[in-house]
């Protein structure tokens, strides 16, 4: 049977991950704020973020000083509205309420930035908060390239180089526990912010550039030091 003629309906359990790309402008934003934080011997050092990150990296950065109010308000902006999409898009997909407007979206600050060289890795790990992204500024391709024409990988039935893979959940047959993508300039991803994920590692001697943001609810953040129990995401 190709077809089912009868009504039939399915339900899907699980994170959603949802995929889109960021606008120039604030492409450009963050990019010049990553290079500013990076050329500045006072802000190199004092932003220096790779105690709070998982990250198996030499340049791990948070944005702390880097943005003028102007450009942080493009950015921040921009980002809560996807965020909203992101809980929108969920709903639909779930068949469940999750949507949060975009004034209760909070950024939990400061986002940071991922300088990956050849050889590191992002082992798996979660982030805080209750929805997470992950930003992808500067991507060479001769890093997907690897996949496709290095010895290690072109004939691995799971060529993996720098791509960013998200799990969860058992294999129990007819179900898919991960997902894996290659990184292309100007992506962004959106995700439970406890949902694991890892960045594997490539050896092309170029750079990548990525950035990310975590998020909560501010009823959510609210209710809690109001000391209310109820909260509207689990
Ligand atoms: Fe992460």
């Amino acid at each position: 049977m190709t077809n089912l003629t009868r009504p039939y309906e399915t339900f899907i359990l699980g994170p959603v991950i949802m995929k889109t790309v960021i606008s120039d402008h604030t492409h450009t934003i963050l990019l010049n704020a990553s290079n500013k934080v990076r050329k500045s011997k006072k802000l190199k050092l004092k932003n220096d973020y790779r105690k709070n990150l998982a990250g198996n990296l030499t340049e791990e950065y948070n944005f702390n000083n880097a943005f003028t109010p102007q450009a942080e308000k493009i950015v921040d902006d921009e980002l809560r509205a996807l965020a909203a999409f992101f809980t929108k898009t969920v709903s639909n997909v779930q068949k469940r309420h999750f949507e949060v407007p975009v004034k209760d979206i909070v950024i939990l600050k400061p986002g940071w930035v991922n300088f990956m060289k050849p050889g590191e890795w992002n082992p798996q790990h979660t982030h805080t908060g209750s929805i997470s992204c992950v930003i992808f500024l500067k991507v060479p391709p001769e890093i997907e390239a690897e996949n496709r024409v290095s010895e290690l990988s072109k004939k691995s039935n799971t060529p993996t180089a720098g791509r960013i893979e998200f799990n969860y959940g058992e294999n129990i047959g007819f179900t898919k526990t991960g997902t894996m993508h290659p990184p292309r300039e100007k992506d962004i991803y959106f995700f439970s912010a406890r949902l694991n994920h890892l960045v594997y590692p490539f050896k092309s001697k170029v750079e990548r550039v990525s950035v990310s943001y975590n998020f909560a609810d501010k009823t959510y953040a609210e209710s809690i030091l109001e000391g209310q129990g109820a909260a509207a995401w689990g």
